[in-house]
């Protein structure tokens, strides 16, 4: 689907409510099929992503079914081996976490991506999964991945990465181990595995850097989602730069190993306000009020990149708005999403008019820059260049034609309504 962007010059104004966290929506589907009982998920994500993990426990025998705004799934609290392939789609998060789980069956099963997911490594699974015993066999540590459920033993393992679908990975077999597995990654990723698993009874704990696990069972829980803060970003990002925008958005989840983008909007000068933090599930949420800004730019690097690594594309268009030169370092592992977002947001930026240099592990961006757009942007099949692409066509002189917008359904299939509430 092409998607043609022009110039907003009365700027965004309104309120929106933000739609369900893609990420808090995989495990909630996944922790509660582990439960057993009956577990209502409030505000399930509808986007791609999350769908692929409700349909992976369908397939592993989970009775889901949604009844209006719930989701409610009724679990043996087992699962069951599956009659097909599991087919995660593009959703890394899908394949990364439930292998932590079927590596532990009594049974095996098959997982399969899209072209995108196939490329992924899993090397990163593989191998700390291995240790604790597990058997996969994968091509050349990639997709299609075959797991031989074992009994699995606990590990201290050290990660050199800070992922949390790595972390989550190896929790979620830990919780199936005998033994106390120990997890420490250098700086702190999202930790939505940890509440969630505690909130489900888990004995889990966290000491600074290092999650502790042992084996479990959860129990069935009510679990109200809030609203991604990676969705927000959009939003955020176009409020900043749209002159005459102010906007609130409503409902978004501010989980402290998420909320980095604030904290850069904050260096940046960015009018950016909470307005009501509350805790729902566990997570921390709140009403979130932006204005146009004038923006500086800033150095972006170390123990803030996992909490912002999937807002760093919107952060890149806010960069070519900001007076100065802004340097985003340490975030080699976006070469490793969806697509090689490093190339992809430096090459389709510099076609809009954007001052965007390429480094092995980040960009260095010269701000403020008039975009002058008029030309055909790519999304390379990735939901995040999507609308980061979208946002810069706002401010571009001359609208931007986006080729394969319909990525944004992978994670925020309301993207372009909402949009379209704030712009009337
Ligand atoms: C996610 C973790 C991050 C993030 C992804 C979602 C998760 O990936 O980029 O969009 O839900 O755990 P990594 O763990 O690979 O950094």
């Amino acid at each position: 689907m092409q998607k043609i962007v022009n110039i907003i010059t009365k700027g965004l104004n309104g309120s929106v409510t933000i739609p369900a966290d893609k990420s808090i929506s995989h495990r909630a589907v996944m922790f509660a099929s582990l439960a057993k009982g009956k577990s209502v998920i409030k505000n399930f994500s509808k986007g791609q992503d999350p769908l692929s993990s409700l349909n992976v426990c369908r397939i592993l025998g989970i009775d889901a079914e949604f009844k209006n705004d719930l989701l409610i799934i009724n679990s043996t609290g087992k699962l069951s081996a599956p009659s097909s392939t599991l087919d995660c789609g593009n959703s890394g998060t899908t394949m990364r976490l439930i292998s932590g789980i079927l590596a532990g069956q009594n049974f095996n099963s098959t997982l399969i991506g899209d072209a995108s997911l196939s490329k992924r490594p899993m090397k990163r699974i593989i191998e700390p999964l291995s240790l604790m015993g597990a058997e996969i066999k994968s091509n050349d540590f990639k997709a299609p991945l075959n797991i031989y459920g074992q009994n699995l033993h606990a590990i201290n393992y050290i990660s050199k990465l800070a992922s949390a679908q790595v972390k989550s990975c190896i929790l979620l077999a830990g919780l199936n181990a005998e033994g106390e597995t120990n997890y420490t990654e250098p700086y702190i990723s999202r930790n939505h595995t940890e509440i969630m698993l505690k909130y489900m009874g888990a004995d889990i704990y966290t000491d600074k850097n290092t999650v502790k696990i042992k084996k479990s069972e959860l129990q069935p829980r009510t679990i109200e989602i809030c609203g991604d803060i990676s969705s927000a970003a959009y939003f955020i990002a176009a409020a900043l730069i749209v002159p005459n925008s102010k906007i609130i958005l409503k409902n978004i989840g501010l989980n402290p190993t998420r909320t980095g983008i604030l904290e850069v909007t904050e260096k940046m000068g960015g009018n950016v306000k909470i307005l009501d933090k509350k805790n729902i599930s566990g997570e921390d949420v709140g009403d979130v009020q932006v204005s146009f800004s004038d923006l500086k730019a800033c150095k972006i690097e170390g123990e803030i990149i996992p909490r912002l690594i999937d807002e760093l594309p919107a952060i890149a268009v806010l960069a070519t708005q900001a007076e100065g030169t802004t340097v985003i370092k340490d975030a080699q592992d976006l070469r490793n999403k969806e697509s090689d977002r490093i190339k992809a947001v430096v090459t389709e930026l510099k076609k809009i008019g954007a001052d965007i240099k390429e480094t092995p592990d980040g960009f260095i961006i010269n701000g403020k820059t008039n975009l002058k757009g008029g030309v055909e942007v790519e999304t390379y099949h990735d939901h995040r260049l999507a609308m980061s692409l979208f946002v810069a066509g706002l401010i571009c002189e001359k609208p931007i034609l986006i080729n394969g917008f319909e990525w944004v359904n992978i994670s925020f299939p309301e993207f372009d309504y909402l949009f379209k509430t704030l712009s009337l």
